[in-house]
């Protein structure tokens, strides 16, 4: 018998290092950034979307290249209960791909998000209430704790952007994690520069960010980071061109 860890305690999860507490923080975070952004709108709303993004890309990025991995070889029925969550985490970055390219303005732009949205927090429930009970039913403290600060090591250095055409699993996802961390990274040191500046510097910043949007949008496709894919999360974007990556309109 599993329960949700929504309401169970940090000893009862196994204490403040355990992978089920860390999971559930970020959980947390992610729900107040989520009510935050209903009443925001302009660059405030913008401002905790980006917020939202640095949250939720790196965490899926190392539950896919760490945790999913490991419930594969542990659980019966890993298999079928990561695939699930693979196939939620794919819809949203297909999703906030397109969101990056619609102007904030459009009504487009918020029918996007609430499905974004509405995929976040079905994600959550998935790992919450089904997967993560699992996970605590199977390993004792002493693993979960063990698996916590190897979640947390890559969650640190993971890419912080969606990255629709990269497998969601290893091999394909780890040998994608190095170049596409620097370049998301870099991206947003220039973004916030660009934001903190005016005038030329500021349109020079973000043009140079474009730029690395770009190249990480044509690295995506190199054959060895795609490997490893299960094909019901292969891309579906009919736009899965490299020139057409990842270039924001906001
Ligand atoms: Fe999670
Ligand atoms: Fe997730």
């Amino acid at each position: 018998m599993t329960h949700t860890i929504a309401t169970q305690s940090t000893a009862e999860l196994g204490g403040r290092a355990s992978v089920l507490v860390r999971q559930k923080r970020d959980h947390v975070e992610l729900d107040r950034l989520l009510h935050a952004i209903d009443g925001a709108t302009g660059a405030r709303r913008q401002d905790l979307l980006n917020e939202v993004a640095r949250l939720v890309f790196p965490h899926a990025f190392a539950e896919e290249s760490v945790l999913w991995p490991v419930i594969r070889r542990t659980l019966p029925d890993g298999e079928a209960v990561t695939l699930r969550i693979e196939q939620e985490h794919q819809q949203i970055n297909e999703l906030w791909t397109e969101l990056e390219k619609t102007d904030p303005d459009d009504t487009r732009h918020r029918d996007l998000w609430r499905r974004i949205e509405t995929l976040l927090r079905e994600d959550v429930r998935d790992e919450e209430d089904v997967l993560l009970p699992k996970l605590q039913a199977a390993l004792d403290r002493n693993r979960l704790t063990a698996l916590g600060v190897a979640w947390e090591a890559v969650r640190r250095i993971a890419p912080t952007r969606p990255h629709p055409v990269v497998a969601r699993r290893p091999p394909g996802n780890v040998a994608a994690a190095a170049p596409l961390t620097v370049l998301d990274r870099g991206r947003d040191r220039l973004d916030r520069w660009s934001r903190h500046t005016g005038g030329a510097k500021s349109q020079g910043l973000r043009a140079v960010s474009t730029g690395l949007a770009r190249l990480a949008g044509a690295i995506e496709h190199i054959p060895p980071l795609t490997r490893g894919e299960h094909p019901s999360t292969a891309t579906t974007r009919s736009e899965a061109d490299p020139r057409d990556d990842g270039v924001p309109k906001s």
